[in-house]
């Protein structure tokens, strides 16, 4: 095999990149214990003692709020013999307790208290027996960010100013609420979603709705630096009263499509925003979560219209969800086929185009996306 960083280039993807479980495994300690990783929304986390338990890569963690309102992530690892600490999906506690023998440690991840601690001739240091914690954890417009790396750079640098403006945008009050969430696995490599995501080629073939209305063709598809890229466009799937429509198209309302490198995709259409993280569940099966969002000063007309649109339209049962997933598993199906005269793939659409001047359905997103990949797979 060629060196990991060999195995992409400006305009090419090797079939191995989704193929191989060397690649997979490579890419779980270089990238998914580097970078920065989105971890969830503060909105998931309205009160101290709220949790969610979710996986950075292959790790099992809780993200918590903890006693005073800060943002924890933890491994989700008993000190003592390693069982999960917490199995609920998401909620809220006043401590986790192991189920093995009932160690219990604090929203901080603190030891509070060992059963029958008599029975330990040595005894243990509790102090040195909390649960272990990412040592970076930032939020930006809310959004929450973790990393493994003690030394990754500032997340505002990882992000980088062109994403924050699309964030800036779309999160432009703090008012933020969950209104849904769907779950879903399929049969295909991790970088098949964020990929797609950004793939402004695709949709007028693979959503046919979105070829018929043609609301799909105005915009740009947008190299964002650091690995992050957006589709940018204006009114796309058309809103349900002609009044709005209007509206839509003279104010000049941008949909995107966005992708924060590499587990965060971020669909705002018309009103419509979700947040979907990225799970690798091995090289060639993925779990998304995504979540709808909405404001808390909604209406509750809107509130209803942004959450029916992730059943409706992004979801995994939605037009065109339910489209990417079908898309994701022949994918990884056609990759099998393997012969030496095959193995690169093409992502060079739109590649020499003058900054600027990107269209729509250039690859120039996804471009930037495997430039991060190939720096960190170095
Ligand atoms: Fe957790 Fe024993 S493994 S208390
Ligand atoms: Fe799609």
């Amino acid at each position: 095999m060629n060196a990991f960083d060999q195995l992409t280039t400006e305009s090419t993807i090797h079939r191995s990149v989704y193929t191989s479980p060397t690649v997979y495994a490579a890419e779980l300690e270089q990238i998914w214990k580097r970078t920065w990783l989105l971890a969830g929304h503060e909105a998931e986390l309205p009160a101290p003692g709220s949790f969610k338990t979710t996986l950075l890569g292959d790790q099992p963690v809780i993200v918590v709020r903890d006693q005073s309102g800060g943002l924890r992530v933890l491994l989700n690892s008993c000190r003592h013999r390693g069982a999960l600490v917490c199995r609920d999906k998401a909620g809220t506690k006043a401590r986790f307790q192991c189920l093995y023998h009932a160690w219990s440690y604090g929203l901080d991840g603190t030891l509070l208290g060992i059963t029958d601690a008599a029975g330990y001739v040595t005894p243990l240091s509790k102090a040195d027996l909390g649960l272990w914690a990412l040592p970076r954890v930032e939020t930006y417009r809310g959004i929450i960010f973790a990393s493994f790396d003690p030394e990754a750079r500032p997340l505002l640098e990882h992000l980088g100013p062109a994403a924050r403006a699309h964030l800036d945008d779309v999160f432009s009050t703090d008012d933020i609420e969950v209104i849904g969430l769907a779950e879903y696995e399929y049969r295909g490599n991790w970088k098949l979603h964020p990929e797609n995501t950004i793939d402004g080629y695709h949709p007028r073939f693979l959503h046919r709705i979105v070829g018929q209305t043609g609301s799909f063709s105005v915009g740009q598809a947008l190299d964002l630096e650091r690995g992050h890229g957006v589709l940018a466009w204006k009114n796309a799937l058309k809103s349900p009263s002609a009044e709005e429509n209007t509206a839509v198209a003279t104010n000049g309302r941008i949909n995107r499509a966005m992708v924060v490198f590499p587990n965060m995709a971020l669909v705002n259409i018309n009103d419509f925003i979700n947040l979907r993280m990225v799970i690798p569940l091995a090289h060639d099966r993925t779990q998304i979560s995504a979540l709808a969002l909405g404001f808390r000063s909604d209406s509750p007309e809107l509130r209803r219209r942004r959450a029916t649109q992730l059943a409706a339209f992004q979801g995994p049962a939605g037009i065109a969800g339910a489209d990417d997933v079908e898309l994701f598993e022949a994918a990884q199906e056609g990759f099998a086929a393997n012969a030496p005269a095959i193995g690169w793939l093409d992502i060079s659409r739109g590649l020499g185009r003058a900054p600027g001047t990107e269209d729509l359905e250039d690859e120039t997103a996804v471009r930037g996306y495997y430039r991060e990949w190939r720096r960190l797979m170095q």
